[in-house]
């Protein structure tokens, strides 16, 4: 074992400084029910498990500031995966292998231990230039799921290979240990490997299960997971690949897809396609939990997009936690049954309460709120009719374009995502909004749009423009907010 002492300073350091400021972060735009940090950046999931009898929750965290910097991994665990209990930092930068960063990875129990798997992160050149770094996959181990220890490196690059992160790590039903992770080969193309271990100190390299797509150079931050039988989804954020129509818009583009695994190739049915059609969605980490679902979180922000809240001190937030499935060849995630607990008032609306003709109404001015109603695109003749909140955000049907489509208008951020829905069916909505998100829901998980806005007017609105909608059975619930103040580690 490594010498603690460097490693327990640092966290001591940031442990210390979150605690001091921790009151200075101006929560205008801070989620009510979304996991943030009670200081500073975030960026992806990480380590997302249930182990030690709870759910625990890391992720990509720089407690010093609202932007990007060397990177260390916040904390927080659940019994419910909605209620999150901010923990100490669990790493932070110290060593030589790690002192540029603890970038992303997972965690998993093993003998009673809980075990975390990261990419060590060495920058070589100047500091915010970071073209010359080696990264190294690397082992840390907790008693207690709280304070962790790093073992060190177990898998380190061959000569020349500079993108090579983002371990995550699952265990059989024969007890063996398995590995995948995103690498830019020596050709300059993405790949996935696959290792093998009995101990997760020793690992086999077993085989290449994704080459590059679309001229992807990296896949950062893959998930391998099994949903029916034989199965298998691989979720992953492949950078370098152009946009496509109303696909592929955001700057770093998450995106899944299904397939059959043997042990040691992927066969997929299909190429990558995006699960979620929103802003700011990246960089997904699933687990599975003990009744034997498979949720999945991602990080609601995005990379080289204004981020207004920079002088907030606080800057980044995870999705709600989806249960994701797979039905008629296509992958579905809705949130997990669990966000009802959130419920608090519930309004109603008749069917003539929300049928509009080339008007607008009012419905709520709450900014945690859920909204649930339905619609039949061929039975409306508006031009546009959707969703208002202040003037941030329409979330609209489109007759031009026969979209429902997701617009920011907040300045700086201004743009719109697309999905074309079908005309002659009926479509669902869940919407979840948030002081400064939007998550929905589209016929119970068969899509998703998440968007982050950056205004303070939460009036929320439906609207029917130069035309006839009906929202029905709209209904509105006002939800709690347990994420707004929660506590800090003692
Ligand atoms: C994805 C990512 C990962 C990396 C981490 C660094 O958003 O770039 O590949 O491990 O963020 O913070």
């Amino acid at each position: 074992m490594l010498d603690q002492t460097k490693h327990q300073e640092a966290l001591a350091k940031a442990n210390a400084y979150i605690k001091e400021h921790a009151n200075e972060v101006n929560k205008r735009f801070y989620p009510n029910f979304h996991l943030a940090a009670p200081y500073g950046w975030i960026n992806d999931p990480n380590g997302f498990c249930y182990a030690l009898g709870k759910y625990h929750i890391f992720y990509q965290f720089y407690p010093y500031d609202s932007k990007w910097g060397p990177m260390h991994w916040g904390h927080a665990t659940s019994t419910d995966l909605i209620h999150w209990e901010h923990q100490e930092v669990a790493l932070a930068p110290s060593e030589d292998f790690d002192i540029s960063g603890c970038f992303s990875g997972s965690a998993i129990e093993h003998d009673g231990k809980l075990y975390i798997m990261y990419t060590g992160h060495h920058v070589f050149v100047e500091a915010g230039d970071d073209s010359i770094f080696r990264e190294v996959q690397v082992l840390a181990v907790s008693e207690d799921g709280i304070h962790f220890k790093k073992i060190g490196p177990v898998i380190e690059p061959e000569e020349g290979i500079i993108h090579f992160r983002d371990p995550k790590v699952w265990k059989d039903d024969t007890g063996l240990f398995h590995m995948i992770f995103g690498v830019c080969n020596l050709q300059n193309a993405g790949e996935i490997r696959h290792y093998t271990s009995k101990d997760l100190l020793n690992w086999d390299f077993v085989s290449i299960i994704k080459e590059m797509e679309d001229n992807a150079f990296m896949y950062e931050c893959p998930d391998f997971f099994e949903v029916n039988d034989n199965k298998w989804i691989l979720a992953t954020s492949p950078m370098g690949q152009a946009p496509q129509g109303y696909n592929r818009q955001n700057p770093s583009v998450n995106s899944w897809q299904s397939g059959s695994f043997d042990g040691k190739s992927f066969t997929p049915d299909t190429k990558l396609y995006e699960v979620d059609h929103g802003h700011d969605f990246y960089a997904t980490q699933s687990t599975g939990t003990p009744d034997g679902r498979r949720i999945v979180l991602a990080w609601m922000n995005m990379w080289k997009l204004p981020f207004l809240n920079y002088p907030e001190h606080w800057c980044g937030a995870l999705t709600l936690p989806r249960e994701i499935s797979f039905k008629d060849g296509h992958i579905y995630q809705k949130p997990v049954r669990e966000v009802e607990s959130l419920r608090l008032a519930k309004t109603e609306y008749s069917d003539a309460d929300c049928t509009l003709k080339s008007t607008i109404k009012a419905i709520s001015n709450n900014s945690a709120t859920e909204l649930n109603f339905s619609f039949k695109p061929s039975d409306n003749d508006a031009e546009q009719y959707g969703i208002a909140i202040g003037n941030s955000i329409r979330l609209y049907v489109d007759r031009q374009t026969k979209t429902l489509t997701l617009f920011r208008l907040d300045l700086n951020a201004t743009s719109y995502r697309a999905l074309p829905i079908s005309w002659d069916e009926e479509h669902k909505l869940q919407i979840f909004i948030d002081n400064s998100s939007i998550e929905v829901f589209i016929d119970d998980g068969h899509d998703a749009m998440t968007t982050n806005f950056f205004g303070t007017d939460h009036s929320i609105s439906i609207y029917a423009t130069n035309g006839q909608a009906s929202f029905k059975g709209l209904t509105v619930y006002d939800l709690e907010r347990p994420l707004f103040n929660a506590p800090l580690f003692k």
